[in-house]
């Protein structure tokens, strides 16, 4: 037989290779911005025709290349980033592969104005479809411009299969802030046919990110700020109750890189926890910095995949430096007092010194239920005793943690603190001042700077929610053994998900007898009624049903969350004044007293100047 095995010509094959880099306007975009960032410019600007298809150009005033580097940067593998194989294991620049420009020159027409700081005179290039057309000495600007005209012009099969201009500038668009979110020492500027789409001035992380996406963001971030000796983890995370039903603003950099990386979304997603409604997804600008020895970028063609080399350990940094976040600073706006310097109630004349540190004062031997009229699922008026002990262990934790790290007292009272300020203000008023209810629906209490409200219902799903997650984790609670067994019916799919979650119910208090198509109830938790108990299992199998779906939050989470949901009052409840006084320590007493578990708020305030305001 005869030798059939040819090379290819290069132009065949930068094409060929091409395919795996550049598959629409906006990979280009990418790799040519991440060549202008490496370049170490300050000042990047792209200019965009038809969604990039007939022009894309990025203009930098980076170091720029000497007439022989412009004509070699695009021969394939040729790289000024690296020059061993060992160099892999420091990269610090975005690209290192020498491969971006040849694709880009392989399937395009280019032309490159080129000139080094130190160089009066720079280059000028042309090449199309690999072929050098043209080279010579021009006058130019300091840095480099690369035009790419007619992405595709000689692979037509590629061509068709770009989507409309909507969305391949959807797709540049994004392209664009990912490089620009992470870089805001650098100014960036956007044109897309003839009209300015973004002027990003330099300045802080977050104020990168307000420019991008809009004034909202100033007021819905958090900082995450975490170093350890092996990474540090810098950034933002946008506040539960501004989580939205669209995965959108989720970017995670590793070394100023954006990367997609689902494991470490988990990190972030499950720090939010019970604080996010089931199909809610939080937004967050997070970017780790990583000894490029402990990670290998060289996993995929675009590089926006990254292997760790302890995932796990940096799972765990992520997840745990998010939720140190949450627990510091996410309390509901509304609930800062502004103090306006027009009131002068004693409390805000009185002498510095005189201030008490507020205080969190709850029983840690405190039961929910035993408040809990069996049978009405009602609040009883007595038996909240306050005692001197703090909150949960671990939320106090996290916040000692906070002000060691910041290395003194806090003088600033913090949100957290504002808000048991708040519970303090409340009694201190509380003879004066009463609890009303609003249409069965709402609890109102005037507080000094105006009228707090509280979502009953909402309320109290939070505080049972906390409850049972509490039981959850710990032993296994008394149970109501019934005289005489209930059967309840299932498919046999269901019983099998309710046979999964035996453990986690006995602790609660279910106790359950498995048949062929039911289940008896031999026990229920001492504050469910034999009423109740259907629908709170039916309503656990659909919620692990659910879950076997949409995997991500924790079993217990699950639920403590369906109980809560399941056995809170109900809007529409007369309360008498004592429930509700009941009802509002309760609350307070709650890690998270802002936001119910789906997420949304359970308290506001209308403030006196929104009162006077309205009656104008
Ligand atoms: N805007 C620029 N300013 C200065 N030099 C540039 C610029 N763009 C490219 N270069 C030079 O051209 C070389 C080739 O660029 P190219 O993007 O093809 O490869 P790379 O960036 O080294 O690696 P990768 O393929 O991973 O992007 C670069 O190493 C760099 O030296
Ligand atoms: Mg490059």
């Amino acid at each position: 037989m005869s030798n059939i095995i040819k090379l290819l010509p290069d132009a065949v094959a930068n094409q060929i290779a091409a395919g795996e880099v550049i598959q629409r306007p906006a990979s280009a975009i990418k790799e040519l911005l991440e060549n202008a960032v490496d370049s170490g410019a300050d000042d990047i600007t792209l200019v965009m025709k038809e969604a990039g298809k007939t022009l894309l150009q990025v203009n930098d005033n980076g170091c720029g290349m000497s007439a022989l580097d412009a004509r070699m940067s695009f021969e394939r593998h040729a790289t000024s980033k690296i020059t061993k194989a060992d160099d892999l294991f420091s990269i610090h620049t975005l690209g290192f592969r020498g491969e971006a420009l040849a694709s880009i020159a392989a399937i395009a027409q280019i032309e490159l104005k080129t000139r080094p700081k130190e160089d009066e005179l720079g280059t000028c290039l042309t090449i199309e479809g690999s072929k050098l057309t043209g080279q010579e000495p021009c006058p130019c600007k300091e840095g480099t411009s690369l035009s790419v005209k007619n992405l595709f012009f000689n692979v037509p099969a590629r061509r068709n299969f770009l989507k409309s201009n909507t969305t391949e500038t959807r797709h540049s668009i994004e392209e664009f802030v990912r490089v620009a979110l992470i870089n805001p020492s650098i100014n960036f500027s956007m044109f897309h046919n003839g009209k300015l789409v973004y002027k990003l001035q330099k300045g802080s992380f977050k104020k990168r990110i307000v420019d991008l996406f809009g004034k909202v963001y100033d007021e819905r971030l958090l900082p995450v700020d975490q170093e350890t000796e092996l990474i540090a983890i810098n950034g933002f995370i946008g506040k539960a109750e501004f989580a939205k039903k669209t995965r959108g603003e989720q970017y995670f950099f590793v070394n100023r890189r954006f990367i997609k990386h689902p494991y470490l979304n988990h990190a972030v997603t499950s720090a939010f926890n019970e604080l996010l409604p089931t199909d809610a997804f939080p937004s967050y600008f997070l970017h780790i910095e990583i000894n490029p020895a402990d990670i290998d970028i060289n996993i995929h063609p675009t590089k926006t995949e990254v292997n760790f080399k302890d995932a796990k350990y940096v799972y765990s940094v992520v997840h745990a430096s998010v939720r140190e976040s949450i627990g510091k600073y996410n309390l509901t706006p509304t609930l800062d007092f502004d103090i306006d310097p027009s009131l002068t109630t004693a409390f805000h004349t009185r002498p510095k010194e005189d201030l008490q540190a507020p205080a969190i004062t709850v029983n840690p031997d405190y039961n929910p239920f035993e408040n809990i009229k069996t049978g009405e699922k009602s609040f009883a008026t007595a038996g909240f005793k306050k005692g001197p002990a703090s909150g949960d262990p671990n939320w106090e934790n996290l916040y000692r943690n906070f002000e060691n790290k910041a290395g003194a007292t806090v003088t600033q009272p913090t949100e957290k603190e504002n808000l048991f300020a708040l519970e303090s203000e409340y009694k201190e008023e509380q003879n004066e001042y009463r609890f009303f209810q609003i249409h069965r629906r709402f609890i109102a209490c005037n507080i000094r700077s105006g009228v707090m409200i509280i979502d009953q219902q909402k309320a109290h799903e939070r505080i049972l929610f906390e409850a049972y997650l509490k039981k959850l984790s710990g032993q296994q609670q008394a149970s109501q053994q019934q005289l005489f067994p209930r059967e309840i019916h299932f498919s046999p799919t269901d019983l099998e998900l309710l046979k999964t979650l035996q453990p986690e119910l006995t602790r609660l208090g279910f106790l359950l007898e498995g048949n062929e198509n039911s289940v008896s109830i031999k026990g229920i938790p001492a504050d469910l009624t034999d009423m109740d108990i259907a629908g709170t299992l039916e309503a656990i199998v659909e919620d692990a049903k659910n879950a076997l779906a949409e995997p991500g939050k924790e079993k217990n989470i699950r639920l403590a969350y369906t109980l809560s949901v399941q056995m809170a009052v109900k809007a529409g409840k007369t309360l008498a004044e004592a429930e509700m006084a009941d009802l509002f320590d309760r609350l307070f007493a709650c890690k998270v007293p802002e936001t119910a578990p789906d997420g949304k708020k359970i308290v506001g305030i209308v403030s006196l100047s929104d009162l006077e305001e309205f009656l104008k």
